[in-house]
């Protein structure tokens, strides 16, 4: 039986690219959504793949969700940490709650994703979990001490979790992409984003579907001795 991989944030942007990415690669992929169904129907239909919708920021509601894919389609074994959103703003300007609204999805989704799948993985002694940072938590960027504290948040929590999992063949990988042709980047005013692509030695925003590879990569059978790391995928933005 194919191996389960739940793609949080999996049906738009960077996530939907995995999902076909992950299927193409013979596992039974899940999409997890929070908010916009038509794209979850369109991603649902198109893929054929199942999407389930909840706050992967919400412990009760992850948990639940989380067995009823277990229950409805089987044992978790991949999961992929892609959910995310951004609320950027100078500092004197953010608000507590955009600070703990990127907190709470961005950093508090892994830890809410790792708490119901990883004990299971555990158990089975096989398990691939694979986070989705960002150049801007390696970096940092202007007006956004939300996201790259989040972003940073997960790298950490990847190192620390990658040491927990790796004797029972759980492997725990990031991945810092850079600026990809993504709606969340379309939202950084035109002129703002003009200067940043000027620094991308590619010259170019990433594909999702760049994304995507490095995350196949990391989630083949044969990937059991890579755990730990951070894979930055950004066109030589930031070498770190
Ligand atoms: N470094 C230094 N100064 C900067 C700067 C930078 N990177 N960016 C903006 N500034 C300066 C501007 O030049 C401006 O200065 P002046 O008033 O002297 O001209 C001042 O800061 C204010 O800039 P704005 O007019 O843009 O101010 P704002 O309050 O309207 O917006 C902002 C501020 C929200 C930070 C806006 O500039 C912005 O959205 N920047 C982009 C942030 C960004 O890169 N977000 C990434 C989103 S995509 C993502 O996060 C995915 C991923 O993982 C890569």
């Amino acid at each position: 039986m194919n191996r389960v991989a739940v793609v949080t944030g999996g049906t738009r942007g960077i996530g939907r690219a995995i999902c076909e990415r992950l299927k193409s690669d013979g596992f039974n992929v899940v999409a997890n959504y929070a908010g916009n169904d038509e794209a979850a129907k369109k991603c649902s239909e198109e893929l054929g793949i199942s999407t389930y919708k909840w706050d992967v920021g919400d412990h009760e509601a992850t948990l639940a969700g989380c067995q009823q894919i277990h229950d409805e389609i089987g044992p978790v074994e991949v999961v992929v940490n892609n959910a995310g959103i951004t609320r950027d703003g100078t500092l004197h300007k953010m608000s507590f709650e955009d600070w703990n609204e990127v907190m709470r999805i961005n950093l508090g989704g892994c830890f809410n994703m790792a708490k119901a799948c990883f004990p299971g993985m555990r158990e089975r002694g096989w398990g691939r979990i694979v986070n989705i940072g960002s150049i801007n938590g390696q970096a940092g960027q202007y007006g956004q001490v939300n996201y790259a504290a989040a972003k940073s948040g997960i790298h950490g929590f990847t190192k620390a979790l990658a040491q927990e999992g790796a004797k029972f063949g759980v492997t725990v990988n990031a991945i810092a992409p850079g600026y990809i042709d993504t709606d969340m980047v379309a939202a950084v005013p035109q002129g703002v984003l003009e200067k940043i692509i000027a620094k991308i030695p590619v010259g170019r925003l990433g594909q999702a579907e760049e994304i995507a590879r490095g995350v196949s990569f990391l989630c083949a059978e044969d990937a059991g001795f890579v755990t730990g790391s951070t894979m930055s995928i950004n066109g030589g933005q930031h070498m770190y």
